[in-house]
């Protein structure tokens, strides 16, 4: 395997709190790698960590063979796409991309054709004079992330890429994200969309700047305990009442999920032998990485390890 990104406790402070804790992990080339966590878990301070743009308060990260103290190589290697700042929103689309090519160190014929070639791939070969301001949100996480990738990075960053995107922009999101993985590029993705991190070759899961675990999806659903099931039916907040206070229930964990409810329980259930469950719909169902996640900050299992 060869490595992209490799960190031994990387740690951010700011003033007396810790926004990233110890974090150790190391992501493969050519991987696609989720950083998942809630809002303030600290996914954009590690990013920006091994990205060069935040010197870390301890710890070190080696990305793509180099210390980030180096900074500069690694700019032409990476791509950057912030999460609260892309493009100018008072500049034309071309205008954008002109600006990246510049800060990239693009220039003549090569820079023309990477502009042409990123109008295309964001679908924007007609509207370059249109203002970035009125792209819809799709569109303009296209634009952004072509900015990215204008001087063909082997490592992108990615940080809350699909952040306002409508869940169909978001997969088309994603699919672009896969080709580009399938060109060899390491892509390194945060999102606090819990359904995109099954897209993920790999994810880690941050919780109050710590890594709680990483692994694959699969292998995540694995380590999950016990059976998972989804019920469904009327008062199911009166249904979850009576469960909790019952103490002859082999349950793990007992959720809300929308309307209905997840109860993981140590072993198969008989629930048509249960007279509490008469009228409600019970399934047995696949744990999404939402239960998983949900799994391991409740039982802090495994923290600061993986
Ligand atoms: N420059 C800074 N100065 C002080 N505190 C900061 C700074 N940057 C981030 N923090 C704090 O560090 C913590 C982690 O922030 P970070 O932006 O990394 O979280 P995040 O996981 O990206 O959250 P979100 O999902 O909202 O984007 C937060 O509590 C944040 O307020
Ligand atoms: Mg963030």
């Amino acid at each position: 395997m060869i490595t992209a990104v490799e960190t031994t406790s990387l740690t951010k402070k700011f003033g007396g709190f810790t926004a990233v804790d110890g974090i150790t992990l190391t992501i493969p080339e050519g991987s696609v790698y989720g950083f998942l966590g809630p809002n303030g878990s600290g996914k954009s301070t590690t990013i920006k960590m091994l990205c060069g743009l935040l010197a870390p308060t301890s710890g070190r990260a080696l990305v793509l063979g180099m210390d980030l103290s180096s900074g500069r190589k690694l700019r032409e290697g990476a791509g950057y796409m912030s999460q609260k700042f892309s493009l100018y929103p008072d500049l034309t689309v071309a205008e954008n991309l002109e600006l990246y090519a510049g800060l990239y160190g693009l220039s003549g014929a090569n820079k023309r054709t990477r502009i042409d070639e990123m109008l295309e791939f964001s679908g924007l070969a007609d509207r370059k004079r249109s203002l970035t301001a009125t792209l819809s949100g799709g569109v303009r996480q296209k634009l952004a992330l072509g900015c990215a990738i204008l001087h063909r990075p082997r490592i992108l960053f990615l940080d809350e890429p699909t952040g306002g995107v409508d869940p169909k922009s978001r997969r088309e999101f994603w699919r672009v994200i896969y080709s580009l993985s399938g060109d060899g590029i390491t892509v390194i993705v945060t999102t606090h969309f819990m359904d995109e991190a099954e897209h993920c070759d790999r994810v880690a899961f941050i919780y109050g700047g710590k890594l709680l675990a990483n692994d694959s999806p699969s292998s995540f659903r694995k380590r999950m305990p016990g059976c998972l099931y989804e019920i469904s039916g009327r008062d199911t907040m009166t249904l979850l009442g009576n469960v909790k206070r019952r103490s002859d229930l082999p349950l793990i964990d007992a959720n809300f999920f929308g309307a209905k409810l997840r109860l993981l329980f140590v072993s198969e259930y008989d629930f048509a032998k249960d007279r509490a469950f008469d009228g409600y719909e019970s399934k047995k169902i696949t744990p999404s990485m939402e239960d998983v996640f949900v799994r391991f900050v409740k039982s802090g299992a495994e923290e600061g390890r993986a």
